[in-house]
């Protein structure tokens, strides 16, 4: 099969790593792609929201399926594009429709959803600028700390968690009158604050069937002991030693089962990656918020650790066997660091040369994943925040983080940080 995969950062560069390894793919092609994806395929100048130009390289290069890392896409369209172009409807697309992807797209279409499906998650109420006034008064009642979301895509800046009314209401404010994150805020999602440890789980599924095929904790904080901004994510691991068969069984129960059945039963479209962010509330667990795709950096340890074909469970998902497929891990525990340019998650330069990275897979214990490079006159140079995830094998967390931590000393690019941390409560 010929694949295309669109995305540019390290989840990409494992997702590249892990499809090539199947028997299945025979040419890998990544739009854009980055300089470690390029290893493993073709990397293509072309935008992951440019729909005609991909439509344009799936005729040239035969491509038969499309595998989609990031969920601007998603959002877009992407699957139904494919399903109405007479040209383009027989390959095979990894993604939600449209509509399903709303489950990530639109903050209040999943809260309902979740409520329809008695899917445990935070009491919740929405607002808009018609119900303004009312959404002020809901807020001066509210128990703190008070979580508002705004309702679209806002690159993972949506969310602003404060801890008086007074700042609920600035941000109410700022959000709905003042357009801060645009169309995206002009719904807001007000919700409880759930007191608990995160936790994310990731299943394929069909609409129908699912297969879980991983879960990892990351570190969202840019600060060692998870302290001060929030980055898109700073370190995972997996596997998280309080998700033991039981509360597996019960995130399955109430979760998992439940979300499926709510796809079925409301004829949603869905062929792909279904990501669930979860709060585990003193062992119980409750549903943050749905993601239609892999998240970044877990998809840098989940992938090491599924041993199963990824290419033979698209293909099974889209054939309807997923049902049938097996699912195996790799038993060892997985920790990615993350390097990170000086000053993100505000503003950073770009265009460093990155030294040491002469083996990109050292030993088979660890994978220098590139997040954020490109390579301009034949060297690796920083191509954004998160620039490299360095994933090792251990036969515990604390000895992955530091086998990765090794790995980052001997690679260099000015302003250079990242979290010696990750983990720190296995240890
Ligand atoms: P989201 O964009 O929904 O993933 O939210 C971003 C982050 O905000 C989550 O990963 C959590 O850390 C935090 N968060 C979101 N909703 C809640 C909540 N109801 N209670 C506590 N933390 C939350
Ligand atoms: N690491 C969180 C995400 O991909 O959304």
């Amino acid at each position: 099969m010929n694949i295309l995969l669109l995305g540019s950062g390290g989840r990409e560069h494992a997702l590249a790593w892990k499809m090539v390894k199947s028997h299945h793919c025979d040419n890998l092609f990544i739009a854009p792609g980055n300089a470690g994806t390029s290893e493993f395929g073709t990397n293509l100048n072309i935008s992951v929201t440019d729909f005609s130009a991909i439509k344009t390289v799936c005729l040239e290069q035969k491509i038969n399926m499309l595998v989609v890392g990031p969920e601007e896409p998603l959002v877009k369209g992407i699957y139904d594009f494919f399903q109405n172009d007479v040209q383009l409807q027989n390959i095979i697309v990894v993604a939600p429709s449209a509509e399903a992807a709303q489950l990530e797209g639109s903050k209040a279409f999943s809260k309902k959803f979740m409520q329809r499906h008695n899917i445990p998650t935070a009491g919740y109420a929405e607002f808009t600028l018609d119900n303004f006034e009312e959404g002020k008064k809901y807020i001066a009642q509210h128990s703190l700390p008070i979580v508002l979301k705004a309702d679209g895509l806002a690159a993972g800046k949506g969310v602003v968690i404060v801890n008086s009314h007074e700042e609920a209401l600035q941000v109410f404010e700022e959000m709905i009158i003042h357009k801060q994150f645009g169309e995206a805020s002009s719904k807001v999602v007000i919700e409880e604050f759930l007191q608990g440890i995160e936790v994310s789980v990731f299943a394929l599924t069909d609409g129908t069937h699912y297969q879980v095929i991983g879960h990892a904790k990351d570190y969202k904080r840019i600060g060692e002991g998870d302290t001060g901004l929030n980055t898109g994510g700073m370190g995972c691991v997996s596997p998280v030693p309080f998700m033991d068969e039981a509360f597996m069984q019960t995130v399955e129960t109430k979760i998992i089962r439940p979300t499926v059945n709510g796809l079925a039963k409301e004829n949603l479209t869905y062929h792909g990656f279904i990501f669930f962010g979860l709060m585990n509330v003193n062992g119980q667990p409750f549903l943050i918020e749905y993601n239609c795709r892999m998240g970044d950096p877990e998809t840098e340890v989940v992938m090491p650790r599924l041993q199963t074909d990824l290419v033979a469970l698209f293909a099974a998902m889209d054939n309807g066997t997923l049902v049938d497929t097996n699912i195996s891990f790799d038993e060892r525990s997985c920790a990615t660091v993350m390097a990170v340019s000086g000053g993100y998650p505000e503003e950073y330069k770009k265009d460093f040369p990155i030294s040491g990275l002469a083996n990109w897979q050292l030993n088979n214990t660890s994978f220098v994943f590139h997040a954020g490079t490109k390579i301009i006159n034949e060297s690796v140079v920083t191509n954004g925040g998160r620039v490299l995830a360095v994933t090792s094998y251990g036969n515990t967390i604390a000895e992955a983080v530091i086998t990765s931590k090794k790995v980052l000393e001997k690679i260099s690019f000015e302003g250079m940080y990242f979290r010696k941390d990750i983990g720190y409560e296995f240890e």
